[in-house]
């Protein structure tokens, strides 16, 4: 006797990895930009520049200059419309050794991104992203370290948890990290499928 069943895929989370082409290019270019000051912009569990710049930092508008026709033709296939640069949040952060990230999300409405600025995957870990729903048959929270490369953008959803785990490295893993509003709220049921 055969069954008539299908799977029925419930509450599917969707992230994505954007590869940046170009990228020793375009990263002499961002490190240009990006000016994280040891003595200035220590924060206790890592460097950023986070407070200093309210989240809007000097280089925000050339970063996305530098970023602008990925970023866009991304947001164009996700169907999404999303709010000008001047609506962005972005701010940058330095690891090495025990530094960390703990846990947090970025809130509401957000596309948000991560680039891996400076990144060595056999040195440094990814961010750790935590699933918002226990397991639903055995009730464990479970997580997620995504595979990336120098050079790539995780794009998530902006409420979802996610921490940088201690390094353990002396070599410094730095990331730029932006919040990218979504415009039109009427797409909430396009974005979350
Ligand atoms: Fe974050």
């Amino acid at each position: 006797m055969s069954i008539k069943v299908e799977s029925i895929p419930f509450f599917s989370i969707s992230f994505w990895r954007l590869s940046l082409s170009n990228w020793e290019q375009k990263k002499e270019i961002i490190k240009e930009l990006v000016d994280l000051k040891p003595d200035e912009d220590r924060i206790g569990i890592c460097y950023s520049d986070y407070f200093q710049y309210n989240n809007r930092p000097p280089y925000m508008y050339k970063f996305i200059e530098v970023i602008q026709d990925e970023i866009v033709e991304f947001f164009n296939m996700a169907g999404v419309l999303v709010e000008q640069p001047n609506k962005w949040q972005m701010w940058t952060q330095m690891y090495t050794g025990a530094d960390h990230h703990p846990l947090h999300n970025h809130g509401f409405g957000h596309f948000s991104c991560i680039l891996y600025l400076d990144y060595d995957k056999e040195e440094h870990p990814s961010t750790r992203f935590w699933t918002p729903m226990p397991d639903p048959f055995f009730g464990n929270v479970n997580h997620l370290h995504p595979e990336v490369e120098e050079g790539d953008i995780i794009i998530f959803p902006s409420t979802i948890y996610h921490e940088c785990p201690p390094t353990n490295s002396n070599i410094p893993r730095t990331i730029v990290a932006f919040n990218v509003p979504i415009a039109d709220q009427s797409v909430q049921q396009n974005v979350s499928t």
